[in-house]
């Protein structure tokens, strides 16, 4: 992410600043519901407003499907941007303009402009391969073999590259008497991916005689190219390298396309070829896409499920096919949520989407979905078919992978379905695979049980006053003043409390800067251990506003905070006292707590 670019400063000062209940409301009318605002969620369908909006907190989240965030995830999700397109679409509303940090990865106004030549650069050839196609009768023939309309060939804008070394080059570069186009540098071609240059300085293009498909990223903009030969050669496709604007495992070929065509996107089919798209695009299937010749990466499943509850991944029935689902599956396992559904259909041998929907066209296509094995379904079917679990040795390796993969999955609804599956079919205790998976967690932070995209239930009063630790956070984030009531910092920590690290270090953040809002810091420790239990105590709200009852609460949990960091003092001294004695202060220290124990 470009997170690092934009001074830390900068984004929470907009945070604090923005109101999340004007950006949410000018997007999805809110109605005030006591101290909070409500909707019905633009994230879901649903009937019943679930979808709340706290001013207090500058955070929404949803009961129903589990989003929540800041009023920079609101515009991330809600419009579809980037991290740093969400903030300079907040900053704009509020007319601030976006620093930039200098040095590091920050990029310079010439890199900046760079990447905006690149996009101009990639679009241009993107024209001119679509008119070479125009005037290149075999290449138009092939594309008739393959039986694709013309039709669809436009609405993917599929072109052509001339055979020859330096059409594209002559075409572009600004030192090129035949260039009737805009002037490129030489620099911008190599950097585009369209020009490749040799060691000996000589320059060439990329692709020669292929029919090429245009990539496009979420907002459409061109960023790099697949191009397939028209005959048996190889290699049978060259797609662009990694370049500033194209990485491939963030974009998905197709999903532009699909946004446009679809009235209501409400399922994605992932698949494995460009032409696959396509051909399901001809047949009216416009909500196909594909991955550039790469497995399926969390950021994709991630993207998708920004964009629809439903993923079905549609894999070749091969070996290959089956390795390539099960790859998906174990980078879909981290990111599902309850409310989202993932499942995988699987063709017949030799068949690909393009040959098969040409055989049984639309409608059968889609009747199959229903023989897809969901997510469960599937897990549990592989791993039977790797482990025999008629020998105790079979069932013990069967679940040792099972919990491998079960550890991956934030706590949702559709993991206690699938633990309970597994129990039934393996005949063992749910209990015992529900502590295997967690003790195969090791020291991941268990602080608190519940992930943070679970949503389904408002945190209640117990669970946050389980610990002292868990209550004075929620305290805090409620009311953020209450660090003025702190005086030993250092307690907390000695404690060794679950949480401790968290409480500590938003004591400091808040130290630092007393303003800040808590949901500053959340977007801050995003992809940290601290974003799963701070999400989670962000939806829990005291019953009082009085600040002088909330004050007496967090002295409550300090002091039960610092008996525990006592206790540990009394341990240390003792273990010290037993192995090489104590020194006369030190005997003196623990003589105090022993008698302020009791
Ligand atoms: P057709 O053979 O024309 O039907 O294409 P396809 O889209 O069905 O391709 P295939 O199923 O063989 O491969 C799936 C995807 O893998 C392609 O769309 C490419 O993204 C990628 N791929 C296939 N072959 C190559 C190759 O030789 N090189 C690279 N880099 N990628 C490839
Ligand atoms: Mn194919």
């Amino acid at each position: 992410m470009a997170s690092g670019r934009i001074p830390r400063e900068f984004i929470d000062d907009l945070l604090t600043r923005a109101d999340v209940v004007d950006v949410i409301n000018a997007r999805v009318p809110l109605k005030k519901k006591g101290r909070e605002y409500g909707a019905c969620c633009p994230f879901h369908n649903e009937k019943t407003p679930s979808f709340t909006v706290s001013p207090s907190k500058q955070f929404y989240h949803c009961f129903g499907c589990g989003v929540h965030g800041s009023a920079i995830t609101f515009l991330m999700e809600y419009e579809h941007l980037d991290f740093v397109e969400a903030i300079e679409s907040l900053a704009d509303s509020m007319g601030v303009i976006v620093p930039r940090e200098q040095g590091g990865k920050a990029p310079s106004p010439e890199q900046r402009q760079r990447s905006k030549d690149l996009y101009s650069l990639l679009e241009d050839a993107n024209n001119y391969y679509q008119l070479q196609l125009k005037n290149t009768p075999q290449a138009v023939d092939y594309l008739k073999d393959r039986k694709l309309s013309g039709e669809v060939c436009k609405r993917y804008n599929i072109g052509y590259s001339l055979s020859g070394w330096d059409h594209t080059l002559k075409q572009f570069a600004n030192n090129s008497p035949t260039n009737t186009s805009q002037n490129y540098s030489e620099r911008q071609l190599i950097d585009s991916g369209l020009v490749i240059k040799k060691d000996d300085g000589k320059m060439y293009d990329r692709y020669r005689d292929r029919i090429m498909f245009p990539i496009r990223n979420r907002k459409g903009q061109v960023i790099g190219f697949g191009g397939r030969v028209l005959g048996d050669e190889l290699p049978k496709y060259i797609n662009s390298p990694e370049t500033t604007v194209f990485h491939k495992g963030r974009e998905l070929y197709g999903l532009y396309e699909a946004r446009k065509n679809t009235q209501k996107l409400d399922r994605i089919i992932v698949v494995e070829g460009y032409m696959d798209v396509i051909a399901l695009s001809q047949f009216d299937i416009s909500y196909a896409v594909a991955t550039l010749g790469t497995a399926t990466t969390q950021d994709h499943i991630k993207q998708l499920f920004r964009a629809v509850p439903e993923i079905i991944f549609c894999f070749d029935g091969d070996r290959a096919g089956r390795e390539a689902a099960w790859r998906a599956l174990e980078n879909a396992m981290p990111v599902m949520q309850d409310g989202k559904e993932i499942r995988f259909l699987f063709l017949p041998d030799g068949e690909d989407p393009d040959t098969q929907v040409r055989k049984i066209g639309k409608d059968a296509f889609e009747a199959n979905y229903k023989n897809a094995s969901s997510l469960n379904a599937y897990f549990i079917e592989n791993l039977h078919e790797r482990f025999n679990i008629t020998s105790d040795e079979g069932k013990a390796r069967f679940i040792e992978e099972a919990a491998k993969i079960l550890q991956l999955m934030p706590d949702t609804l559709v993991k206690d379905q699938l633990i309970s599956r597994l129990a039934k079919q393996t005949n063992i205790e749910e209990n015992i695979l529900r502590k295997r998976q967690l003790s195969s967690q090791g020291n991941k932070n268990n602080f608190t049980s519940t992930a943070p995209n679970t949503g389904f239930s408002r945190i209640s009063n117990r669970e946050v006053r389980q610990t002292p630790v868990r209550y004075a956070i929620s305290l805090l984030l409620n009311e953020p003043s209450l660090i003025q009531t702190i005086n030993n910092i250092e307690e907390i920590a000695l404690s060794k409390l679950p949480g401790s690290d968290l409480l500590t270090t938003l004591i400091e953040a808040l130290q630092e800067n007393p303003n800040i809002k808590p949901v500053a810091l959340l977007e801050r420790w995003k992809n940290t251990e601290f974003e799963a239990p701070l999400t989670q105590l962000m939806k829990w709200q005291p019953e009082s506003e009085d600040f002088e009852i909330l004050k007496s609460e967090f002295q409550g949990c300090l002091k039960q905070i610092r008996k525990r960091a006592d206790e540990t003092k009394i341990e240390h001294l003792l273990h010290l006292e037993r192995t090489i004695g104590l020194s006369e202060p030190q005997g003196q220290a623990l003589l105090l707590l022993l008698k302020n124990k009791n």
